[in-house]
């Protein structure tokens, strides 16, 4: 599968097998988003690979009840650390939030490649999250997906076309 395909594949996956992932399938996903890029380099993350039953469970509540997120053997927190990260991204914001959701993209690409799911989870209750894996304070929680082999098939989801998300030299 090249890169555009996996693109075109991706769909968020709201079902899935219980079948556990190979150890060398979860490494080449884990190391798509090591070689992502950030900004000066500086690499404010941290991957938490969660696969005990119970934290799954926990982590699901605390998503808004999205308990089909434990459905799948593993959920992936993805975490950052502003004060590691570039503080000065266009001259008024810090890069950790596009740094680390660059990086989680990259594992989800990689997932689809292998013929995995992923969800991009933005519904939580980061105060929760980090309760129930111990996030130490200064780290912040930027996203989860959970990870597993589909149990569905969605549909692609509508895009806006093109003419109306891109313009040539003038805005
Ligand atoms: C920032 C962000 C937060 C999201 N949060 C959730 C979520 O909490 N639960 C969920 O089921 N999907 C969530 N999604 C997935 C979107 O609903 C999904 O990407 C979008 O509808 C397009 O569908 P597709 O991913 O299948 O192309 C989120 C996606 C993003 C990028």
């Amino acid at each position: 599968m090249n890169i555009l395909e996996a693109i075109q594949n991706r769909r968020s996956i709201r079902k899935y097998k219980q079948d556990d992932l190979p150890e060398e399938v979860l490494h080449r996903i884990l190391e798509a988003g090591r070689l992502a890029p950030s900004g000066k380099n500086f690499q404010p993350w941290k991957f938490i690979i969660v696969r005990d039953e119970k934290l799954r469970r926990q982590l699901a509540e605390a998503s808004a009840r999205q308990y089909f997120m434990a459905e799948a053997p593993v959920i992936i927190v993805a975490c950052g650390f502003p004060e590691e990260s570039y503080a000065r991204m266009g001259r008024y914001m810090k890069s950790w939030v596009v740094d680390v959701a660059i990086a989680l993209e990259h594992m989800m690409l990689q997932a689809t490649a292998e013929g995995l799911g992923t969800c991009w989870i933005g519904a939580f209750e980061e105060k929760e999250v980090k309760e129930i894996l111990g996030v130490p304070e200064e780290v912040r929680v930027l996203a989860l997906t959970p990870l597993g082999y589909p149990a569905e098939e969605p549909p692609p989801r509508a895009r806006k076309p093109l003419e109306k998300i891109v313009s040539y030299d003038r805005y």
